[in-house]
Formats: structure tokens, sequence, C-alpha cells
């Protein structure tokens, strides 16, 4: 009985340990892009499909948190400002890259544009600075063929790739419906 209570207990202090890490790592979202998570564009991305069920949106907010993550435990020095902005806005292209009815030769290259048309929707809303392009124009690399110049571009990169796994094979779940 004893050792059952001892694992309950354990078990209530992680999850409390994990509830405050994930209530911490928002309030810097917020400190930092509270601008973007209110826009109406960037709630307007609730509606697209990025991998399996996971919308653009949450894959985003997603982005932003690892890379917060990883420059934490890596001690890798990011500027937070622009390595939260740059992450929020890196997959800013505003479409459902699934959608038949789009463009269909621009879904099969969505992989090579995006980050460029992501880049100039960010810039007509928003006042960048020279990382938060090279973390958007960059994010795709080894897609992008020039190699991020910046450590915050490089953390995103690195978040991004690890995110997108673990929508792909459904680890990470959305709350949007499937892409056909
Ligand atoms: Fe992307
Ligand atoms: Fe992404």
């Amino acid at each position: 009985m004893e050792l059952f209570k001892n694992h309950q207990k354990r078990r209530r202090e992680r999850l409390q340990r994990l509830y405050e890490r994930y209530k911490r790592i928002h309030e810097q979202l917020r400190e930092h892009g509270g601008d973007i998570l209110n826009s109406e564009n960037f709630r307007k991305t609730r509606g697209h499909i990025q991998h399996g069920t996971m919308t653009v949106h949450n894959h985003c907010m997603d982005v932003a948190r690892y890379s917060l993550l990883l420059n934490k435990k890596l001690r890798i020095g990011c500027n937070k400002h622009d390595l939260i902005r740059g992450a929020l806005l890196h997959d800013y292209f505003l479409y459902d890259w699934h959608d038949k009815a789009y463009l269909s030769q621009r879904k099969r290259l969505h992989g090579f544009h995006h980050p460029m048309t992501a880049l100039q929707n960010a810039e007509k809303e928003y006042d960048l600075s020279d990382i938060q392009r090279e973390i958007i124009k960059k994010h795709m690399w080894p897609l992008s063929v020039v190699p991020p110049t910046c450590r915050e571009a490089w953390v995103v990169t690195a978040a991004d790739k690890y995110c997108s796994l673990l929508e792909t094979v459904g680890v990470h779940r959305g709350h949007g419906a499937k892409a056909s």
C-alpha cells in the first residue's frame, strides 16, 4: 500500500513539474510572440493541416516550444525573442498544402517554395529581424541548399524536423481532420 502511495505521489509530482514547464514556456511565447498568437492570420492556420491530423497552428506552437527546450537543454544561447518569433512564423504560408483545389503544381513543390511564401507573408505584417528572416528562409534545409548561418535557424530547423517526424508517424496528434 505504501509503495502504491509513493508511486502515486511521484507521478503527481512529475505531472506537476511538466505542467509548470508547459506554463513557463507558454508565458515566454506570449511575452515574445503575443501579437502573432492573437493575429487573425495566425489563428486561421488552425484550419490548415500540416501532417496527419496536426494543424499548422499547433505545429508552429510545438516547433516554438521544442526550439526553446533545445536551446535551454543544450545551452545554445539563442536570442529568445528571435527564436520564438521565427519559429512561430516559419510556416506562415497561409494555405492548406493538401487542398486539391489549390494549385496542384504548388502542392508538389510545397517543400521548396513555402519558406519564401512564409517570409513574404510575414514581412507584410511584421518587422522582422535578420535572424527571423534566416529562420524562416532556411528551416527546410537541406532543401534550401544554402545552410543556416545563425544558431537560431539551426535550432528551429532541428525542432521542425523532429516535430514533423513525430506528426508523420502519428506520435504527435492534432485535432484537425486527417488530410487525404
Ligand atoms: Fe515548413
Ligand atoms: Fe514546420
